[in-house]
């Protein structure tokens, strides 16, 4: 089991201007499943990602993993950020064995479970490299390398692919699918790019802005192997991009609404 949660989470951030980031987030990532947070900039998915991680909190509402009120970073979920920011100083196979380290590991198991990390991400023969002897690419493999490290149960990947060039990007997506398939392992995955977000995810949960919500969850019922480009693909990139511009073009809360009323309360009818 390695399943999340959530319900009616919500997460403010203090301060002179306090910021509601999340605001009843209601979500269940079930067990091996591929799900894509996807959002504009600043709607609060590297919050979501963080309090799944336990470096961040709810202000209200709950976040459990395995039923249990997630408390804290946990070994069972592994990061994966957009900086992989390894130690420049260290070799790829000394960065990745750096969490089995702090553990008190011993040397040898460690520089096993490295090489045996890195050979899951294609990495196998680059122990001994410093980083800056790697591509963008590789760091960003070494990066899941080190969260595959602790054999963790759950991937929690904040824009892992933001930073690389496209083709890198397509070849690192179709590596981590690979991945996944082998190993099933659950993967919450955030990402701005509809095209990415569709390519890799089982359902696909689109935040709006201002404070994040859930606006709309997709599932991405294709067929894997997927082929880029592929009909029914192409189809529910569709019906993304057609819900994004709904929020996009959502009325403000204080212009009128540009429908005609309903006889539902709700203020805002794209959250029907
Ligand atoms: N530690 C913090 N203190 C105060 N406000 C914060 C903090 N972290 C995030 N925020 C605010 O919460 C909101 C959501 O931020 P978050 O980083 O989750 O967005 P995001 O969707 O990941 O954006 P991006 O796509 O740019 O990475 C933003 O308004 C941000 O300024
Ligand atoms: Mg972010």
């Amino acid at each position: 089991m390695a399943e999340f949660v959530l319900e009616s989470l919500g997460k403010t951030f203090g301060g002179a201007l306090p910021v509601t980031a999340l605001e009843d987030v209601n979500l269940h990532v079930r067990s091996g499943e591929f799900v894509c947070l996807l959002g504009a900039s600043g709607c609060g998915k590297s919050t979501l990602l963080d309090i799944l991680a336990g470096l961040e909190t709810p202000s209200s509402g709950s976040a459990r993993f395995d039923g249990e009120p997630i408390a804290g970073p946990d070994p069972r979920r592994g990061l994966v950020f957009q900086d992989p920011a390894l130690f420049p100083w260290r070799t790829i196979a000394q960065n990745v064995a750096f969490g089995p380290e702090l553990r008190g590991l011993g040397r040898r198991q460690r520089r096993e479970r490295a090489a045996e990390s890195l050979a899951r991400v294609g990495l196998g023969g680059f122990e001994d490299r410093y980083p800056h002897q790697l591509s963008g690419g590789m760091r960003q493999r070494a990066g899941i390398a080190r969260a595959l490290v602790n054999n963790p149960e759950v991937l929690l990947m904040d824009e892992p692919f933001g930073a690389v060039d496209h083709l890198t990007r397509i070849a690192l997506q179709e590596d981590l699918l690979r991945l996944w398939e082998r190993e099933r392992r659950t993967i919450v995955f955030v990402t701005h790019d509809v095209g990415e977000a569709v390519f890799l995810a089982d359902r696909v949960v689109l935040l709006s802005p201002r404070p994040g919500r859930i606006h709309r969850i997709f599932e991405v019922a294709v067929p894997r192997p997927r082929v880029r480009g592929q009909k029914s693909l192409i189809e529910v990139e569709a019906e993304v991009y057609q819900a994004i511009h709904g929020i996009a073009h959502r009325p403000e809360p204080s212009e009128p609404a540009a429908l005609p009323s309903s006889p539902s309360p709700s203020p805002s009818p794209a959250y029907a």
